[in-house]
């Protein structure tokens, strides 16, 4: 049966996406992002639902994307939503340079891709990026579940720290227009590769939530004032009794 969301947003996200600057936007419902980490698309249309106007952008992961395909993004776009395709492409340039011509055909506003695939497959997803103009390409560093020990066994050397930098160095140089990393390095990034970028944390909870089974886990304030333009946030919002109003709250809690 195909989804249709019937709470359209009419006019936001195609009046921000035209500027395409999600950097030099205040209002926060451009950087918040709300995972959609379930199997179906009738459960991610619940939770669009419940979440009304409170959000705009949403997460897309592997896990509804491998369910559902396509249609589930398609449907989004056309409800008036920003999607983040998270897919986090990684394969030879050519490839990943045609997946991202179909994601731009899609409508999502951002996508990620793995840094490590090195300069020639980031450059190939940038170039072909801009088939859709204001379509943010994202280069995913170290993720959050990797350590230093984790690292060192794949053979790469320094901290996580140091291979965030090294990887967000490479990513903005082949045009990428942001990465995702933690909240703790975040910082560290801003100040050696400076702020006309995006960085897009995961990993985050409302002040005086509950943790669950994040370990490490910061606060919205505490990830912006990291140097964070946009964070992901899933099951805070998507669990809630009232999901609009946990998502207002954290927008609350982003400023600006
Ligand atoms: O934990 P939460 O439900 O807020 O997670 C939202 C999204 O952030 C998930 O889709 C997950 O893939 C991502 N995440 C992450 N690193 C973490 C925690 C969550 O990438 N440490």
């Amino acid at each position: 049966m195909p989804v249709t969301l019937s709470n359209r947003i009419p006019d936001i996200a195609s009046r921000h996406d035209s500027r395409g600057d999600d950097l030099h936007d205040r209002d926060p419902r451009r950087r918040l992002i709300v995972a959609l980490d379930v199997s179906t698309a009738a459960a991610a249309q619940k939770i669009v639902a419940a979440v009304g106007d409170s959000a705009l952008t949403y997460k897309v992961g592997m896990q509804l994307y491998t369910a559902e395909g396509p249609q589930v993004v398609r449907d989004l776009v056309t409800s008036g939503r920003r999607v983040f395709l998270d897919l986090k492409y990684h394969d030879i340039p050519n490839t990943v340079g045609s997946a991202v011509s179909e994601a731009a055909k899609l409508g999502v506003s951002m996508l990620t891709v793995h840094a490590s695939g090195s300069a020639k497959m980031l450059r190939a997803a940038a170039d072909a990026a801009q088939a859709r103009p204001g379509l943010m390409v994202l280069a995913v560093t170290v993720l959050t579940s990797m350590d230093g020990s984790d690292l060192e066994t794949i053979g790469m050397q320094g901290t996580v720290a140091e291979s965030v930098v090294r990887l967000a160095r490479i990513a903005l140089a082949s045009g990428c227009q942001g990465i995702v990393t933690s909240a703790r390095e975040a910082s560290k990034v801003r100040t050696e590769l400076g702020h006309e970028f995006a960085i897009l944390t995961p990993g985050v909870r409302p002040a005086g939530g509950s943790v669950g089974d994040q370990k490490r886990v910061v606060t919205p304030a505490e990830a912006i004032a990291a140097g964070a333009s946009h964070i992901v946030v899933g099951r805070p919002i998507t669990d809630a009794a009232d999901p609009a109003s946990a998502a207002r709250a954290i927008l609350g809690q982003m400023g600006g």
